[in-house]
């Protein structure tokens, strides 16, 4: 059972399960694409180029999943890898998603405090991350601080 029993429901149990293979991966693909084509992102994923994006995560060096269910639903996953830096290891988070019908009760903060519990329990030095401006809020109330001075650049290829 979780520990993290979420906030907004007295009856909201959610359990979360450190490791997901690539089968469960392969499974969550359509819960990232729905929640992925919805605000703010409004990106175009299809099944299957989800899949093709969870299985290259999950191929990864040192790669930790994890899984958040209700019952016997899955609602929510995130994934990332260990990755050595100057100054220790530091997990990268490269993808957190909640199905679009379980978002804003409380499982995605559940899913960062148990990603943080485990990962401090491995001596990770820290947890990074790259995610858009509406979604900042939701990390600053589970402890994190955007990192100043830092930006994402893209090259992008015109067509012809
Ligand atoms: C972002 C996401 C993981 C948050 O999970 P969630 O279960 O909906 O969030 P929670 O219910 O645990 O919210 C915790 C707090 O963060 C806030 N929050 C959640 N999503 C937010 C958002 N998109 N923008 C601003 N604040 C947000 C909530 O209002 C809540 O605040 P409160 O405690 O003051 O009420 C989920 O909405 C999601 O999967 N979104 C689509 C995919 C995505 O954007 N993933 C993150 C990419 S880095």
């Amino acid at each position: 059972m979780c520990k993290y029993q979420a906030y907004r429901q007295m009856n909201y149990e959610i359990k979360i399960k450190n490791g997901v293979s690539l089968t469960e991966l392969e499974q969550f693909a359509e819960m990232y694409a729905a929640a992925y084509n919805a605000e703010p992102w409004n990106d175009s994923w299809t099944r299957e180029t989800a899949t093709a994006l969870l299985t290259c995560y999950y191929s990864t060096p040192r790669f930790m999943g994890w899984a958040a269910r209700q019952g016997d639903i899955i609602i929510g996953c995130a994934v990332g890898n260990i990755e050595p830096y100057y100054s220790g290891d530091i997990f990268v988070l490269k993808e957190m998603f909640v199905s679009v019908n379980s978002q804003g009760s409380g499982a995605g903060s559940c899913l960062l405090t148990a990603i943080k519990d485990d990962l401090k329990k491995m001596d990770i030095k820290m947890i990074i991350l790259s995610t858009r401006k509406p979604i900042f809020d939701f990390y600053i109330k589970s402890g994190f601080r955007e990192m100043e001075g830092v930006g994402t650049m893209i090259y992008a290829y015109q067509n012809n």
